[in-house]
């Protein structure tokens, strides 16, 4: 695989040397060569061949449950089927590094597949949710999936109430917490790498404009150029699996 341009990993490893506090937001594109499809990918995404509103909304929820927890029963089947990649594990050498000098890296993601987890880092911040757990609509118990038998769509708990991922659809609040820990962590940083995301998807796409009027400086990691491309500081154009851990390398946290 072609490497990523040296000058722009140099240029955006010092500036994470001479960093103490940055924000990563990464999206579906992380996960890409883990195995697990995007969304807007124009042939591959999910978007591209499911109906994120028949799948991904209250509404379609509330319409037909049995459709939708199947969908993401499937969605963590494949979840549970791949591995983090190398630049999963790279993120979290960085996060390790920061945090072994006093420092931090907070990480948020609107993946719900756990690798970035998987992968050692801590303190995800998981803007939408997660699909391995699920709740129960009648107690609001949280539950794990080992713990559900999907033998029949929509599952239901041990209470008998209704079983749903533990995501955020469209048509749903972010959840407050994590909301509020990702909105902290974009105001209180130096820097802010945005990774395999497309910017589609608001209030997240705009934590990077909101460093950057604040003077922190911005760095892009995608497979193609985003609308964000031109304003931040350092775009580098590559696979994640393959730019993160040049970067890491490059930094010294390895
Ligand atoms: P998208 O599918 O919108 O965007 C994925 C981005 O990753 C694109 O910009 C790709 O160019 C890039 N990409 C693909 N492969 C890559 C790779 N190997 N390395 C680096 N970049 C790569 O996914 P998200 O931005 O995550 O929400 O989508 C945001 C939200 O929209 C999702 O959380 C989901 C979706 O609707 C809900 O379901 C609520």
């Amino acid at each position: 695989m072609e490497r990523p341009d040296p000058a722009a990993v140099a240029r955006l490893a010092d500036t994470l040397r001479s960093a103490s506090n940055v924000a990563v937001l990464t999206g579906a594109g992380v996960s890409a060569e883990s195995g697990l499809a995007t969304f807007r990918d124009k042939e591959e995404g999910l978007w591209s061949k499911y109906d994120p509103m028949e799948l991904a909304h209250i509404d379609a929820f509330n319409r037909d449950p049995e459709l939708v927890t199947r969908w993401y029963h499937w969605r963590f089947t494949r979840a549970r089927e791949c591995e983090p990649n190398a630049g999963h594990i790279a993120l979290a050498g960085l996060q390790h590094w920061f945090r072994s000098r006093g420092g931090d890296l907070a990480l948020i993601t609107q993946n719900v597949d756990g690798l970035h987890q998987r992968g050692g880092a801590a303190d995800v911040i998981e803007i939408h949710g997660t699909i391995l757990t699920w709740r129960c609509l009648a107690t609001g118990a949280h539950v794990e999936l080992d713990e559900i038998g999907f033998d029949t769509f929509p599952p239901s708990s041990d209470a008998g109430g209704l079983l749903r991922p533990n995501v955020i659809w469209f048509g749903e609040s972010l959840p407050p917490e994590a909301l509020e820990a990702a909105e902290q962590a974009s105001s209180a940083c130096d820097v802010f790498v945005s990774i395999g995301t497309s910017g589609m998807v608001w209030p997240t796409a705009g934590f990077i404009e909101e460093a950057k009027s604040r003077g922190a400086a911005t760095a892009e990691i995608n497979l193609e150029p985003t609308p964000m491309t031109d304003q931040v500081d350092v775009s580098l154009l590559g696979p994640s699996a393959v730019v993160l851990p040049s970067v890491a390398e490059a930094v010294g946290a390895t």
